[in-house]
């Protein structure tokens, strides 16, 4: 199965690369190679398999080294690779599916940098400044080279700066490898210990990992994480992830559950299920097809995008998930709010084990903002999803992304996404200050034109603003009880352990006489709290049914 899907990779990257690969073939750094690479199978061969001219539209052309070399040439012989994730936790889980690949095909894992015969990079694009940090990295990691080792860089930064990558002054990489192309690391690695740079950029319309196991770094940890979809169809202006992840396509709902299973057996309490937008979910693989039922949207919310339909929608994932076993938590991140249908509100309403708590990316609170961003809703729609999630979820708790400074926004826009912010009573939020991505719909078509000073004084006003939020929220539970399921020794107080209420929020709870493990169930009762987390002192061990029934 790996072998047939590695070579319809290559393939698929000698389509388009006639001219750039002999580019990047040509940058061989070692003369003499211990690997013997062969021409592959030609262009003839793979005809059948041409993007249409809409996706080469979308996706410019991609190069590739089309060297081929045969299965037994690519196996890693124990040699040692470094993983370094940077980004958000669709890389982490990213970097899970890659070492899992990496362990399959005779790689062993290191941590010692000086050890490691490759160092492989997740990386980030969302801001120019998470690029600046890998190219720092990649300088860094050169200056500390003692002996010959590759560097490959992976995910999104690879995706959007391809070529370049090899190409920089000084050597700094000789593997780059996008987020669809992870089954072909093998051969990449391969070709660059042959001192042949390599790269697979190519975007896939089917690419889910579905049959990989991912290994955790962790494998004590009682969280994990489980992507349930890649790519996005958005296409807010601001974003540069349609481009560098590629379209939007689901895993189908039995590769989730058996891994859910797995991860259960494992002794994982809590799952959280991983997408770049969860609502528009669809399982439209061969056993689902006629099994789909629409979702409906909550009433006075429309959207402008055309919503998915057939096959299952992600309230029946969430539902079959969630009967793994209902002493796990459930979380899931993100939905978008344009498309947030009601019986995933009703679903985590009744189903104890799924969380009451929603991330529900805001960005702006003023509706010409949300206009430029594209994002499909209004301030008043928008406030009436979340009236209506907290009408059926009165104790929910909702977190939001905010963008401080795009493109056009006055000083009354910003008023407004501070009001926003104070009007829903955030449990959490993560503000951004805009960074003008290249190639995104927002760079061919609106101007960049709020100061970096005042971006920066925006963000800092957000910052503050939810943080006087959250501080009142976590204060008003002083007195209340909550189930917290232990996740470690807190790092800032040696007799105490660390863990989530339901809501998500860190609750450190002091340990005294009674042992508090990870993965326990505790109910504690508050006493305290900060902007981001609460106090708790012990009150009992539970469970997610038993806690149910004292209520
Ligand atoms: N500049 C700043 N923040 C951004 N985000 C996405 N693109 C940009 C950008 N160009 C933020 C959004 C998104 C979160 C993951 O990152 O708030 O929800
Ligand atoms: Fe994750 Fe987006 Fe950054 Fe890619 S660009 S790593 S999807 S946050």
């Amino acid at each position: 199965m790996f072998l047939r899907k590695r070579s319809l990779f290559v393939s698929i990257g000698q389509l388009f690369s006639e001219r750039t690969c002999s580019q990047v073939a040509s940058q061989s750094s070692k003369p003499e190679s211990k690997i013997k690479i062969q021409n592959g199978p030609g262009l003839s061969h793979f005809l059948k398999n041409n993007p249409s001219k809409r996706r080469e539209k979308i996706f410019p052309a991609v190069v590739d080294t089309h060297a081929y070399i045969s299965p037994d040439q690519i196996s890693g012989e124990g040699k040692k690779v470094m993983l370094v994730t940077f980004g958000c936790q669709m890389n982490v889980n990213d970097m899970e599916i890659v070492r899992g690949l990496l362990v399959q095909n005779g790689y062993s894992e290191t941590t010692v940098e000086s050890e490691a015969d490759a160092i492989l990079i997740m990386t980030c694009s969302i801001r120019d400044g998470a690029e600046e940090k890998i190219w720092n990295r990649l300088k860094h990691l050169k200056k500390s080279q003692r002996r010959p080792r590759t560097i490959a860089v992976l995910g999104c930064m690879a995706e959007r700066v391809k070529s370049t990558l090899l190409t920089a002054p000084g050597d700094l990489c000789q593997v780059v490898a996008g987020p669809d192309s992870y089954r072909d690391l093998p051969r990449l690695l391969a070709l660059s210990r042959s001192g042949t740079k390599a790269m697979n950029v190519q975007l896939s319309f089917e690419e889910t990992y579905a049959d990989v196991s991912p290994v955790r770094v962790d494998a004590d940890s009682k969280s994990a994480f489980v992507s349930i979809m890649r790519g996005c169809d958005n296409m807010c202006t601001y974003c540069i992830v349609p481009f560098t992840r590629g379209r939007e396509r689901s895993r189908p709902i039995d590769s989730i559950v058996d891994e859910v299973r797995r991860l259960r057996d494992e002794g994982v309490k809590q799952i959280t299920l991983l997408g770049q937008n969860v609502n528009s979910y669809r399982d439209t693989s061969e056993s689902s097809i006629s099994l789909g039922v629409d979702s409906k949207m909550v009433d006075g919310f429309s959207t402008v995008y055309g919503q998915k339909s057939g096959g299952r929608s992600f309230a029946t994932l969430l539902d079959n998930v969630s009967r793994v076993d209902d002493e796990m938590r459930i979380r899931f991140t993100s939905p978008h709010p344009k498309d947030f249908p009601t019986e995933v509100i009703t679903l985590i309403k009744e189903r104890k084990n799924i969380c009451n708590q929603i991330h529900l990316p805001a960005q702006s609170g003023d509706d010409k903002v949300l206009e430029a961003m594209g994002r499909g809703y209004s301030r008043e729609t928008y406030l009436s999803l979340v009236s209506h999630i907290k009408n059926v979820i009165p104790d929910v708790c909702l977190t939001s992304d905010f963008i401080a400074g795009f493109c056009g926004e006055t000083e009354e826009a910003h008023q407004n996404t501070l009001n926003l912010i104070r009007e829903v009573d955030y449990s959490f939020c993560f503000v951004f200050p805009y960074s003008m991505r290249e190639g995104t719909r927002a760079h061919r078509r609106l101007v960049d034109d709020v100061p970096e000073e005042i971006k920066m004084k925006r963000h800092e006003e957000l910052a503050s603003v939810f943080r006087e939020v959250t501080l009142r929220r976590n204060l008003s539970r002083i007195g209340e009880t909550e189930l917290v399921l232990v996740e470690g020794r807190s790092k800032r107080s040696a007799n105490a352990v660390s863990g989530r209420s339901d809501g998500g929020i860190v609750v450190i709870i002091e340990e005294r006489d009674k042992k508090i493990h990870a993965g326990d169930y505790v109910v504690a009762k508050i006493t305290g709290g900060t902007s981001q987390t609460m106090i708790g002192e012990y009150i009992s061990h539970s469970s997610i049914r038993e806690y149910d029934n004292l209520r």
